[in-house]
């Protein structure tokens, strides 16, 4: 009964239909301002959002999943909480469990794709294959409603006999899904094929859970009271609107539909506001504008390459300066505030700090390893040992810096393992309140130090020293230099560093 409160609830709802690079955070504040009660994000692929980090943007005030590659793969707000469904593609029951699992915390449902016919998707066993396949269905949908606390749905089309999609949603309402989304047409069919609202109607009386009426948008949804006229044809609980609600999302609108000039304008505030990537802004205003695409004001849109210019189109160039202003200011006083709110957990012999290692903050050939090692040796400790783990859902790392029998980490995963060791080394380095190297950072002295020993190893070995040269790497040159300067001086001992 508990895991049952607070969660939300898919019937007599309007909701906006998952669409691939329409249904980003902008297009689905927007249809929740306009009326929607249900946004779903666009499709994300499992094996992708596996790689996923989850980063809280404390600028944006939002929680992004990022790719290793740094694309923001799934971005969310608190606007949206309570209200956002996370719409996936798989054809792997555990794959999809551990990507629930990434996001269950940020979203309010997580829906399966079982209806995209594209061959992108069928091709990998996503989609709409996976119609063909109920012994598939039936794994992926009861792994995740009992693997995550959010409700499960799934969005299906419909086969090619009532009877058989009949059977497969009784299949599917046993997994204990909490609502299923039918889109009225076959695989085969396009969307200018009229959407069959009677297999709608039978699969709606056929099972308990609420059924969301999808594919209504060219035939019969025209108008905000439309939307209730293709509930009633379908006899459904729920209504899903995709290109209706991607031509214009004032659709919503109980008061009526707003002009796409003012719509497009809400969208590009929201666009700004959220960092929206200005190709994807581009690519939903181009829908948007439908046949104007090709007049002149939709040529200059198709030229602008950034949010600044999209804004510069549309007349809002005061809008996005006002608005970067007011992001700057917020990332300026974070940063201040950060360096003074953050607080190290103790447990046990383990510290925690949530820090980053931003390589910017640091002068090229000086990072907090080095610094630590030099305290090590000033304070005549054993020389700091890292220890490094690696996720295995996202490869992210962590480590922990063991020193005078204290261990230090940072609480955040790092894509990378130096980075993950120069972060576990800040940890160290603020909780004894040392130097750590930053930029501005008040002279330490030790980089002086620093400074005689890298001449001093510098002379060490010249064929070694070139064989440096030639090895680039996120981490400074400089400290691999004080790692292999260290193995000579000190006789191989050297910071071991394992997995
Ligand atoms: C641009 C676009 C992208 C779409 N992407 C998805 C998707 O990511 N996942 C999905 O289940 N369906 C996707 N669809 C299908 C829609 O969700 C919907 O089932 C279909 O358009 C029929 O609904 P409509 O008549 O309201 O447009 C997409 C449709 C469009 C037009």
């Amino acid at each position: 009964m508990l895991k049952m409160m607070g969660r939300l609830c898919f019937a007599h709802k309007t909701a906006l239909a998952p669409m691939v690079r329409v249904g980003t955070l902008p297009m689905r504040l927007l249809a929740l301002d306009y009326g929607a009660d249900i946004v779903y994000c666009e499709e994300l692929i499992d094996i992708k959002m596996a790689q996923c980090e989850r980063v809280v943007n404390d600028v944006l005030e939002t929680v992004d999943f990022v790719a290793p590659d740094e694309r923001v793969m799934f971005r969310t707000c608190s606007k949206e909480k309570g209200r956002v469904v996370f719409q996936m593609g798989t054809a792997d029951p555990e794959r999809a469990l551990v990507v629930a699992k990434l996001v269950e915390n940020d979203v309010a449902a997580v829906d399966v794709n079982m209806g995209c016919p594209k061959e992108y998707s069928t091709k990998g066993g996503m989609g709409s294959a996976l119609l063909s396949d109920p012994e598939k269905i039936e794994a992926i949908l009861s792994t995740l409603v009992n693997g995550i606390s959010k409700p499960v749905t799934c969005k299906i089309r419909i086969l090619p006999t009532l009877e058989d999609t009949v059977n497969l949603v009784k299949r599917i309402e046993k997994t204990g899904v909490a609502a299923i989304a039918v889109h009225g047409r076959m695989k085969e069919e396009r969307p200018r094929h009229p959407v069959h609202c009677d297999y709608i109607q039978a699969v709606a009386e056929s099972v308990s859970i609420p059924v969301i009426a999808n594919g209504g948008s060219s035939d019969i949804v025209k108008t905000f009271e439309d939307i209730e006229k293709f509930r009633a044809a379908a006899g459904a609980s729920s209504v899903m609107l995709a290109r209706a609600a991607m031509w214009n999302p004032s659709i919503f609108r109980q008061q009526g539909a707003l002009s796409v000039e003012e719509v497009m304008e809400d969208y590009i505030r929201y666009a700004v506001r959220y960092d929206n990537n200005p190709f994807n802004t581009k690519y939903c205003l181009c829908q948007m504008l439908r046949d104007r695409v090709e007049s002149p004001f939709g040529k200059r849109l198709h030229a602008a390459q950034t949010n600044e210019e999209i804004c510069e189109v549309f007349g809002m160039t005061d809008f996005y300066n006002k608005t970067k202003a007011e992001l700057e200011a917020r990332k300026a006083a974070l940063q201040t505030n950060g360096d003074q709110t953050e607080q190290p957990t103790h447990e046990d012999d383990l510290i925690t700090m949530p820090v980053r290692f931003e390589r910017r903050d640091y002068p090229p050939q000086i990072t907090p390893k080095m610094y630590l090692l030099e305290w090590s040796r000033k304070e005549k400790l054993d020389q700091p040992v890292y220890e490094t783990e690696q996720r295995t859902q996202d490869r992210a790392f962590q480590s922990t810096v063991i020193i005078d029998n204290k261990k230090y980490r940072s609480a955040l995963w790092e894509k990378s393992k130096k980075f993950a060791e120069q972060a576990a080394a800040i940890v160290c380095l603020r909780t004894l309140g040392l130097p750590e190297g930053r930029i501005g950072e008040e002279h330490s002295g030790l980089v002086n130090k620093r400074k005689r020993d890298d001449k001093k190893c510098a002379a060490l070995d010249d064929s070694e020293s070139a064989a440096r040269k030639r090895h680039t790497s996120e981490v400074p040159q400089e400290e691999e230099e004080e790692m292999i300067c260290r193995t000579k001086v000190v006789n191989g001992v050297c910071g071991q560093t394992t997995r």
